[in-house]
């Protein structure tokens, strides 16, 4: 859900390419994540005040929920958390939690979290790197924009293909270790 209203920024912020990945280290007891965008980004002190829950440039409601939530979360959760952003270049968030602590939540449906990205803008190149420590699963919406040949990827059943691919592909990671 956090890792949803991240990369929903990129989307609004106009991005053409999404990078996410999302880094499991059982010796190191973390997990990595990572969004990069080459939106239209903002000034780096920007940025920083949008961690700060009382800053947003909503006017609807009063505070942001994306970039303070989840930065409360790293720090909840004995992790790391930074900002870097350009305007006109794009903005990068990194984060960590400490993996095996009690209140770190599950990374979730990351299938469910890719399709909600697709359906807010199919046209954007969204690359998802999952690795849980040396074993690697990658999806990325340019290989299966190529596979289709012209198919949208709102498509109904492709995007139930999509679903299932990216939460088995996770599955299967873990299942080997
Ligand atoms: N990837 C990004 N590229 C450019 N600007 C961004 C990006 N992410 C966040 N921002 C800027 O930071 C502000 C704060 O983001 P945040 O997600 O915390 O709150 P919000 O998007 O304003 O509100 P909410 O997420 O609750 O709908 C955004 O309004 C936007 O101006
Ligand atoms: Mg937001």
């Amino acid at each position: 859900m956090h890792l949803l209203e991240i990369l929903i920024n990129s989307v609004s912020a106009g991005a053409k390419n999404i990078f996410l990945k999302i880094f499991e280290k059982t010796k190191e007891d973390t997990i990595e994540m990572s969004v990069k965008d080459d939106g239209k980004g903002m000034d780096q002190a920007d940025a920083e005040r949008f961690v700060d829950p009382f800053h947003t440039t909503r006017t609807t409601r009063s505070i942001g929920l994306g970039l303070s939530f989840l930065k409360g979360l790293t720090d909840q959760c004995h992790g790391t958390f930074s900002i870097k952003s350009q305007k006109g270049i794009g903005t990068e968030i990194q984060c960590s939690v400490q993996r095996s602590f009690i209140d770190t939540p599950p990374i979730g449906d990351m299938g469910q979290t890719i399709m909600s990205v697709i359906q807010a803008n199919e046209n954007i190149h969204l690359r998802f790197e999952y690795a849980l420590n040396e074993k690697r699963f990658v999806f990325d919406t340019e290989d299966i924009k190529k596979q289709l040949e012209g198919v949208s990827l709102l498509e109904p059943n492709i995007l139930l293909w999509i679903h299932d691919y990216i939460n088995s592909g996770i599955t299967s990671l873990s299942k080997e270790e």
